[in-house]
């Protein structure tokens, strides 16, 4: 199933700044004909607006506020594209790490895709199906011991994903999973290794979409996961989800 972007209506979280600004930014250039920017400060937006004003609609979003994601929702009921991008990274290590910061890597990278699929499941049902984009990460098909918490919050984004698309995909949403490599965005400040820019990551993820791709890998270093992922991880999802399809 493919979904074209032109003339669709979008609804991205986090789109104020990193890959969630590049990915409206490409959603714009695609031609769709309304983005609905959500971000905390809305004031963050008003740059896209000014550029994007009949297209643009800041709508103010914190992830973690589950009425703040209903009423996003209801706002939004006419977006097809749903994009759950919105992050964050705390970290530390395991043993030693600041607990808080862990809880709010849950609350972003994992409560709040989980609210917006809640809010959203029955407007994109009405909208013909539609597709429900969360960014996860390769940490969050292996760990990353340098970011430990983080990655176990991306793997339950990552099991999010595959239970999404399960409970979605009757109402006939496409959902898909995006595990980026390093981008250079505020979240990689000072973490020295080679990254790709939000810009490229944004082109692939929408190239993803409109060719009805189910796992993105949206950078050279993600593309050395998927492989190895699709023999492991979806092999797994897929005896599983066959399993539970089987008459009784
Ligand atoms: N950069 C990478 O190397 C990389 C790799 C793999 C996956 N990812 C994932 O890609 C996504 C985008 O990351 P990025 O690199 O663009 O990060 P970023 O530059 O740090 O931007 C994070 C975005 O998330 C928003 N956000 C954080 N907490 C939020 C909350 N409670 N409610 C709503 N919005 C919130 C931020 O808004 P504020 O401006 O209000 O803080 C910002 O717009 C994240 O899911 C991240 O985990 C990134």
């Amino acid at each position: 199933m493919t979904s074209k972007i032109e003339n669709q209506t979008a609804f991205v979280t986090g789109s104020n700044r990193g890959i969630g600004r590049a990915i409206a930014e490409a959603l714009l250039q695609r031609g769709s004909s309304k983005v609905y920017a959500a971000a905390r400060d809305t004031d963050s937006l008003s740059d896209l607006v000014a550029r994007y004003p009949d297209r643009v609609v800041p709508v103010p979003l914190d992830v973690t506020d589950q009425e703040q994601v209903k009423a996003a929702a209801a706002t939004a009921q006419d977006a097809s594209i749903v994009i759950n991008n919105a992050g964050a990274l705390g970290s530390g290590s395991l043993l030693e790490g600041n607990l808080a910061e862990f809880r709010r890597e849950f609350e972003v990278n994992y409560w709040g895709p989980l609210y917006v699929a809640r809010a959203f499941a029955n407007s994109l049902a009405r909208n013909g199906g539609g597709t429900f984009v969360t960014i996860s990460s390769v940490a969050g098909l292996a760990n990353f011991p340098v970011i430990p918490s983080y990655s176990d919050s991306k793997a339950a984004a990552h099991s999010l994903i595959a239970g999404t698309r399960f409970e979605l995909g009757r109402n006939g949403t496409k959902v898909i999973g995006v595990y980026p490599g390093p981008v250079d965005t505020d979240m990689t400040k000072g973490m020295e290794m080679e990254k790709v820019s939000p810009a490229s990551v944004a082109e692939h993820i929408l190239d993803g979409i409109e060719n009805g791709i189910e796992d993105i890998f949206p950078d050279p270093f993600a593309l050395t996961y998927a492989a190895p992922y699709e023999a492991g991880h979806k092999m797994l999802e897929r005896r599983t989800v066959e399993m539970l399809s089987q008459p009784a």
